[in-house]
């Protein structure tokens, strides 16, 4: 069975301080109602090692919402995925379109993070899409195809089955422009039948695919109803307490 997921993704937002108390203020709301999903947290790298210990014994796991793309050594101001390992995290964000299109990451390098991720055990939340005129040229489906090709394929089945999905169409990101309940399902099941096509329907049918850009309180339900959508990265709506639990209760009946 596929896991549920609604993951948070900070991005380069809130200090120290407000970060723990937005922890604190989820762990008091989650702990008077379940959520019916796993419910991850990815905040700026330094703030690991101070949110892991107030997540512990809570429903959420940690994350990272990026690691090196070398295992150690001389790289000035890069964090590996030991180091995120090391300090609680369970997942790192990668592939992400901010960091494809600001600092230039590329599938090449984005296979090298995502097998260092997996090596130190980390779950990688692996982020695709399409930019606005690609999908006005109709082409959503070829460049979604081969972000996953590029970065994912060669690797075995056992570490692929390791890697969770997020489509996030880049005109939807941050925009308050969400893809249709519609468009994601679609691209959902695009996503899902090539991986089944290079894995097999095990894998496929076991694969979590969240689906990310503008998702709030508002559109979580109608977009986790989808058979294909299980689950979201969420930014924007991550960032107070009562909104992401609001997407949280998306997927509550
Ligand atoms: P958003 O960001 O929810 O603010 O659109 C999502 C993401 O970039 O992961």
């Amino acid at each position: 069975m596929r896991k549920k997921i609604v993951a948070g993704n900070w991005k380069m937002n809130k200090t120290l301080q407000e970060g723990i108390e937005l922890v604190k203020e989820l762990t008091t709301v989650l702990a008077n109602e379940k959520p019916n999903c796993d419910v991850v947290i990815c905040t700026p790298f330094i703030h690991l090692a101070s949110v892991a210990p107030t997540l512990k014994g809570t429903v959420m796991e940690l994350g990272a919402e990026n690691c090196a793309d070398k295992a150690s050594g001389a790289y000035t101001g890069e964090v590996s995925a030991a180091m995120v390992a090391s300090t609680g995290a369970k997942y790192v964000i990668l592939g992400h379109s901010e960091r494809r299109a600001y600092y230039h990451e590329h599938a090449e390098l984005l296979r090298d993070k995502v097998q260092l991720a997996l090596a130190n055990g980390l779950t990688p939340i692996f982020c695709i899409g399409e930019v606005l005129e690609d999908r006005e040229a109709g082409e959503q489906e070829e460049v979604v195809h081969e972000q996953i090709s590029n970065s994912l394929f060669d690797f075995s089945p056992e570490d692929f089955a390791k890697i969770v999905l997020a489509y996030e169409p880049v005109w939807a990101i941050g925009t308050g422009k969400t893809a249709t309940a519609e468009q994601a399902q679609e691209m959902h099941a695009f996503i899902r039948k090539a991986v089944a096509t290079k894995y097999g329907k095990e894998i496929a049918d076991n694969c979590s695919i969240l689906y990310g850009g503008s998702c709030n309180p508002k559109n979580a339900k109608e977009l986790f109803a989808n058979p294909d959508v299980d689950g979201g990265l969420i930014g924007g709506a991550a960032l107070k307490c009562a909104d992401f639990k609001g997407v949280i209760d998306g997927f509550n009946a």
